[in-house]
């Protein structure tokens, strides 16, 4: 039983991942308050910049984000990369 909901509950947080409508000017909000502490914006638009698809763009976010200890939801992860695809890495 427990074992069903753990996987539901997996299952829902990818869904959800995908089809949420981020909210770009939170995740600006987000980055700006946080990131900027290793790197400005110039590192997302360097010339051999990691992230080339949307799904690293998101693991790289979740991994920085980690690396500061600021245990974001996945909702703020989800925003933040939008922000960071719709100003700088312009992904699809
Ligand atoms: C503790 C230092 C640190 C902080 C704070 C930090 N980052 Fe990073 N970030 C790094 C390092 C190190 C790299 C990788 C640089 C490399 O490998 O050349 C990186 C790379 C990245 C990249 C990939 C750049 C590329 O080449 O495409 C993204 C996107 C990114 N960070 C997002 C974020 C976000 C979002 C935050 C705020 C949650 C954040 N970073 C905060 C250290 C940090």
């Amino acid at each position: 039983m427990l074992k069903t909901v753990m996987i539901f509950a997996s299952l829902s947080t990818v869904i959800s991942a995908g089809t949420q409508a981020a909210d770009a000017d939170a995740g600006k909000e987000l980055v700006d308050n946080n990131c900027v502490r290793c790197h400005n914006s110039e590192i997302y638009t360097r010339p051999n910049r990691m992230v080339t698809t949307l799904p690293g763009l998101h693991k790289q976010v979740r991994r920085c984000e980690q690396m500061l200890g600021l245990t974001w939801f996945d909702e703020d992860v989800d925003n933040a990369s939008a922000h960071l695809n719709e100003q700088f890495y312009k992904l699809r």
